[in-house]
């Protein structure tokens, strides 16, 4: 029996480094293991949890990831892709879990409370948003999924969806819900263009769909170690936003050696150690733009696959369904 994994993201926009290097690597590493079963889900109804007055974004972001994910190597084929509002049960097992779930738990949720506190521009006091790892529970739990990669930031909403499990099962049937375990991915800290972490809203991110060209435009007017004015200058890789990203995808262990006593010794001139970089960051994104070209402006070929997600996640989803309504005491629709 393959163990069933499954993960989903919130719509952002366009996806960057950061979220490839952290999550997406790792979906395509388990899609390619005999091992397990992997169900991947875009976040769309989560998106409208804090995104609600400003929503009309979210089906182009759901397009856009959905482009970043098969270029980057994500395989309908071996993974349904799809989309969380196009299978209703989502929201139908969120309202069921919602019966049960005390609001003292989702009031005392650590993002919940981090998130009120920091996010000033939106009015978060909204039944959605108190309500987003129910939203998240169903998610998983409706797939009975055993494996969740996500980012340490998720675990308290992974630690939420087992007690909604063990308390759902003690109500309604033993062993009717499966407790999931969290698969946390050891995310490299990515740095953007200015030495800070990623970040869209920090606006030094290198997205996964930049071209070649915006690629090196983005490094050649990079800052670089400020002690360095001129190439005679000798530097300090440590204090260089460059270096920091050679450290993440500049495998080639004996050149990034060269490269930090180059800059140490004046040896090596800025110009050519960002050369090295993007030289580095081409290959690496090469094989993601020939995958990309495949379904760019293809709209009919991402809404089969989609179609396509949507059907075999739906049939889990329906099936689980079956089961919980006689658990709880319901009468399904003879006619479903
Ligand atoms: N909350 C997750 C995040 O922000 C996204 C998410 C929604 C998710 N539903 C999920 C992740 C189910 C894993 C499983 O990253
Ligand atoms: Fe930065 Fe490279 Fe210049 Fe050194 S040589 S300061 S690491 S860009």
């Amino acid at each position: 029996m393959k163990k069933r994994v499954l993960s989903l993201m919130r719509p952002t926009g366009p996806l960057h480094l950061g979220h490839m290097a952290g999550a997406l690597n790792n979906f395509v590493k388990l899609q390619n293991d005999e091992d397990y079963e992997c169900f991947y889900g875009i976040a769309d109804w989560h998106a409208l949890t804090s995104n609600y007055a400003d929503s009309a974004n979210t089906g182009e972001y759901c397009y856009a990831a959905l482009l970043d994910w098969l270029s980057v190597g994500l395989d309908p084929e071996k993974s349904p892709l799809f989309i969380q509002s196009h299978i209703p049960q989502h929201a139908e097992l969120a309202l069921a879990l919602g019966m049960i779930t005390p609001l003292g738990w989702l009031y005392r949720n650590p993002t919940y409370k981090e998130q009120l506190e920091n996010i000033r521009d939106k009015d978060l006091g909204t039944y959605g948003f108190l309500g987003y790892p129910v939203l998240m529970a169903a998610d998983i739990l409706l797939y009975k999924a055993s494996l969740v990669p996500v980012g340490e930031d998720q675990s308290a909403h992974l630690e939420l969806s087992r007690e909604i499990v063990r308390r759902f099962n003690n109500f309604f049937g033993e062993n009717l819900l499966v407790e999931p375990q969290p698969l946390f991915t050891k995310t490299p800290k990515v740095p953007g263009i200015d030495g800070r972490k990623m970040s869209k809203s920090y606006g030094n991110a290198l997205q996964i769909s930049e071209s070649a060209e915006s690629v090196w435009g983005k490094l050649r007017t990079m800052m670089t170690d400020p002690a360095r004015m001129r190439k005679t200058d000798p530097g300090t890789p440590e204090k260089c936003p460059v270096w920091d990203l050679h450290k993440v995808f500049n495998p080639d262990e004996a050149e990034k050696a060269e490269i930090a006593q180059g800059c140490r010794s004046a040896g090596i001139g800025c110009i050519e150690c960002k050369k090295k970089l993007n030289a580095h960051l081409q290959e690496m994104l090469e094989p993601v733009r020939e995958r990309r070209a495949k379904y760019e402006g293809n709209k009919k070929l991402l809404d089969d696959i989609l179609a396509d997600g949507a059907r075999q996640a739906g049939a889990v989803a329906r099936e689980t369904m079956a089961t919980l309504y006689p658990a709880m005491g319901l009468l399904m629709n003879p006619a479903r």
